[in-house]
């Protein structure tokens, strides 16, 4: 399996003017793994941050995982397969480097547009998808292209992000060889949404698994919401609180003096996956580097962590009907009260939507 190390920096919404200085701090605290994407529009103010900290010394290149993503706007369209070597030319330029260690397929979705600015973005103000952009499930032809990438020496390893079993099966049956396979699938994870079943497959295929929304990305339109107190789909009896609030993941913090993003962190990392909590704050940042040394949770931990697995979604897809959850803005019943109010009034209150996650 790909010896990623067990923490890195998540990018997605690190504004620029602000993710220069985070990276920096990052990387003299150690980090060795950077989690970027296209997408997260601040990959020239990342590249000018990795470049001072070589030029200073505070990191070597060779010791970095610097990780992007090949966007929706960027698949092969309907026989036009020059979009992915362009996306990719485009984030090597911008982060000043030769090659990425590890460039990922964002979603198996792709979108005919490749500017989506004109269009008015990915979604509407309420968090549905813009029905202007032309939206399909596609990584078959996207897969192809991506492997002559690697081939051409400027990515070192692939992989994909979003992807449920089903999807890395139709892949594998594609492409059979093991080396064509994905080495890496980045997903939502956390102790809300565990997803046994696609983190047994993934770990049976050798497939390393990276650990998106650690903290319940709280600064995301929908990071106010919650599951329900409750026994029903999406609900959890130790729920009615986002992540960082949930009483159980306090108790077991309190219990090992460590802060509950030191224990949502550990609880990644007890599980093999590389997890990627994003901030800007540089005593969080050195907080959440260090969640493991003084976080080491117990089988018993883990155990009662078990509870607060309900299948609940804070990045919600971008085509109705895939990965939804009563979250998804255009759930109006069926969630009853799954969260579904508070992510509306904070969807709304975000300006300057970024597209991605
Ligand atoms: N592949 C994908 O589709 C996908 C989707 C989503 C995310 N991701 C990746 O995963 C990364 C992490 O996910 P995320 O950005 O959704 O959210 P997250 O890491 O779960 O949460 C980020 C939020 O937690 C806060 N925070 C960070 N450390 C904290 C601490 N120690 N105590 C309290 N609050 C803390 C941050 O604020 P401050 O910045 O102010 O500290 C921010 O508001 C992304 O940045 C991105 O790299 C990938």
């Amino acid at each position: 399996m790909l010896p990623l190390p067990p923490i890195g920096l998540g990018l997605w919404k690190s504004a620029p003017g602000e993710v220069h200085a985070a990276v920096k701090e990052a990387l003299l605290f150690g980090c060795k793994l950077l989690d970027g994407a296209a997408a997260y529009g601040n990959e020239v103010e990342v590249g000018n941050a990795i470049k001072e900290a070589i030029d200073e010394k505070s990191v070597k290149r060779e010791d970095l995982w610097i990780v992007s993503k090949l966007f929706n706007t960027h698949h092969a369209w309907e026989g036009d397969t020059s979009r992915p070597k362009a996306a990719l030319d485009k984030t090597l330029k911008d982060l000043q480097v030769e090659y990425l260690d590890l460039y990922l397929m964002h979603w198996p979705v792709a979108i005919e547009q490749t500017d989506l600015k004109p269009y008015g973005g990915l979604r509407l103000k309420d968090g549905t998808p813009n029905p202007k952009l032309n939206l399909k499930i596609e990584y078959i032809e996207t897969w192809r292209e991506m492997l002559k990438l690697k081939a051409s020496g400027k990515v070192k390893h692939l992989g994909v992000s979003n992807f449920t079993i089903e999807q890395l099966e139709a892949l594998f049956k594609e492409f059979p060889d093991a080396k064509d396979r994905p080495e890496v699938n980045q997903v939502e994870l956390h102790p809300y949404l565990a997803q046994p079943e696609l983190v047994a497959f993934c770990k049976q295929h050798n497939i390393k698994m990276m650990a998106y929304s650690p903290l319940g990305s709280g600064d995301s339109y929908s990071g106010k919401s919650y599951p329900v107190k409750g026994t029903g789909p999406f609900q959890t009896p130790q729920g009615g609180m986002p992540l960082l609030q949930n009483p159980l993941v306090k108790a077991i913090g309190d219990k090992h003096g460590a802060t509950p993003a030191q224990v949502l962190i550990s609880w990644s990392v007890a599980n093999g996956f590389t997890c990627l909590p994003k901030s800007v704050q540089p005593h969080r940042i050195a907080e959440n580097l260090g969640a493991v040394n003084s976080c080491r949770l117990s089988a018993e931990d883990l155990e009662e962590l078990k509870v607060l697995d309900c299948g609940f979604r804070y990045g919600i897809g971008y085509l109705t009907g895939y990965f939804d959850c009563p979250n998804a803005p255009w759930y109006t019943s069926g969630g009853g009260a799954g969260g579904v109010p508070i992510h509306r009034a904070v969807y709304r209150k975000v300006k300057g939507w970024v597209v991605g996650g």
